[in-house]
């Protein structure tokens, strides 16, 4: 949609490029070569067909005056009224006959001939053979088909004549003539009103794409509830249609969570920040004791503690969006790593009451993967399992491998999460008491950073649950190939 100044020919390349005018020149130009050639065949044909039978008509009457003289050459009479009368009768294609002896001497001939045809020509002509016919002008400006043949007189023949026939093909030379003109008219029509006939049902085959670019141009961020209506829609663009919308709702729904997001992200960083800025407030409000600004910065310190591990949650997942992020992957025993995992939690597991163990299951699981990052995994779904389940429960940490991939599952006998939450756990910020009290803690990060770990591993992450049964969380992570074992790590995720 660009002007520059010095594409004068801009408009005219673009409307050659256009859909609409190929199609139409496409239609024009193959419309036009069909109707010129079906018109010029019919007038071949015709044209043909007509001297078919003019030709045959003058091999008849040839024939019959033949016979006559060779079998009946004395009867003059007969011959006479086979040569007048007929011709008579007819009103179109007149015809004529001329009977000439050995000298080329006329003998007989239809009444009026010598009116029409200049005879001394017509003599010469005498050249010409049976099946062949010649043109020849005669008087007012007709037209004539004109052939000769020998005639044997008698049998055994006593002498030659030679007959001439010539036939007026005016009408049909004037038939042609209209044909042509008819023939010349039709497609200077059609090369009028076939472009314009093409562009039109062209534009009305395309209306549906230009509809759907108008969309396009009519959505921005705030504006993603434009969808098409594909009614009346041909089946190929009704099935585009339905993509685009498709990727609409896509596009809405991502724009909706990015805009959840940052909203959240700035309610839980102002959150402590608040927090800070009231302890020392409150803290500055009059002279305090050594002990009293000792609880304040204690307190102030937690709340720095809350916020930076937020951010580097924050940044964690933003890293691991980039598609920058490397692993550094090596041999890990997934038995020995849940090992370790449940001696960290083991001591706050025991303060809430809740039985931490692994499985008993103690055969080796190895696979090839970022130990870190695993880790952090792991450790986001045990403290989720200790934090919701009540004292008296019980979490398990299970690793079991396959061909083609490891599994290793947290299940719990806590709280469970309603179904028609469980969609929703991995997003960001999410979390179940949406009164996102300090209490619970979290920041509703915890798994969606588990959900990217297990991507950037290639893997993924499942969750099932019964409200008040428990929750089971499984991690699928495929076994890599030895080649991708080392990349480069030029973005290395490092624990926040
Ligand atoms: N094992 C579990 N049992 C019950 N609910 C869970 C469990 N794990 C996660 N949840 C729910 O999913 C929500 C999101 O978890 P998470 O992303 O780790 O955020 P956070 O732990 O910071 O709240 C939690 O708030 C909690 O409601
Ligand atoms: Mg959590």
């Amino acid at each position: 949609m660009s002007w520059k100044p010095n594409d004068s020919f801009a408009p005219v390349a673009r409307l050659r490029r256009t859909l609409a005018f190929r199609l139409t020149a496409a239609y024009a130009i193959a419309g036009l070569v069909l109707i010129f050639l079906a018109t010029a065949s019919l007038y071949l044909l015709t044209v043909t067909e007509m001297e078919r039978s003019t030709r045959l008509f003058i091999a008849d009457k040839l024939n019959v005056l033949r016979t006559m003289l060779r079998e009946r050459p004395n009867d003059r009479e007969a011959l006479q009224e086979e040569i007048e009368l007929e011709s008579a009768a007819r009103q179109y294609e007149q015809f004529y006959i001329c009977l000439l002896d050995e000298r080329n001497q006329p003998l007989l001939m239809t009444p009026g001939m010598s009116e029409r045809l200049d005879l001394e020509q017509l003599t010469k002509q005498t050249g010409i053979h049976l099946g062949r016919t010649i043109r020849m002008t005669g008087s007012h400006g007709r037209a004539f088909r004109v052939t000769s043949a020998t005639a044997p007189v008698g049998s055994p023949p006593t002498q030659t004549d030679t007959i001439q026939v010539a036939v007026d093909v005016s009408q049909q030379e004037q038939f042609l003539q209209r044909y042509r003109l008819w023939f010349v008219s039709i497609l200077l029509g059609t090369f009028v009103a076939l472009p314009l006939i093409g562009y039109q049902i062209a534009r009305r085959g395309i209306r549906p794409v230009e509809d759907m670019a108008a969309t396009a141009r009519r959505i921005s961020s705030t504006n993603l509830r434009e969808r098409i209506l594909p009614d009346g829609y041909p089946f190929e663009l009704a099935s585009l249609a339905g993509t685009f919308n498709q990727m609409l709702d896509r596009l809405e729904d991502s724009f909706d969570r990015i805009s959840r997001f940052s909203a959240d992200i700035a309610h839980d960083l102002r959150t402590p920040v608040n927090n800070i800025r009231g302890e020392a407030e409150v803290g500055l409000a009059r002279a305090r004791t050594i002990t009293e600004y000792r609880e304040v910065l204690e307190s102030c310190l937690e709340e720095a503690v809350r916020l930076s591990d937020l951010i580097g949650n924050l940044l964690f997942l933003a890293r691991a969006e980039s598609p920058l992020a490397h692993l550094r992957r090596e041999s890990v025993n997934i038995v020995e790593l849940l090992d370790g995992m449940r001696e960290y939690y083991e001591a706050s597991a025991a303060e809430a009451g809740v039985s931490l163990t692994t499985s008993a299951n103690r055969a080796p699981v190895i696979a090839h993967l970022d130990r870190t990052l695993v880790q952090r995994a792991v450790s986001n779904l045990v403290s989720n399992a200790v934090a919701h389940t009540p004292p008296g429960g019980s979490v398990v940490l299970a690793a079991s491998s396959e061909d083609s991939a490891v599994h290793i599952e947290v299940s719990d006998t806590g709280a469970g999460i309603p179904s028609e939450a469980l969609p929703k756990v991995f997003d960001r910020f999410f979390r179940l008491d949406s009164s996102r009290s300090q209490a619970s803690g979290g920041t509703g990060l915890g798994l969606a950073i588990v959900q990217s770990i297990m991507l950037l591993h290639g893997g993924k992450v499942e969750i099932a649950s019964q409200l008040g049964q428990g929750t089971r969380v499984t991690l699928h992570v495929p076994i890599a190939e030895q080649g991708r074992a080392a990349p480069v790590p030029n973005h290395h995720m490092t624990r926040t």
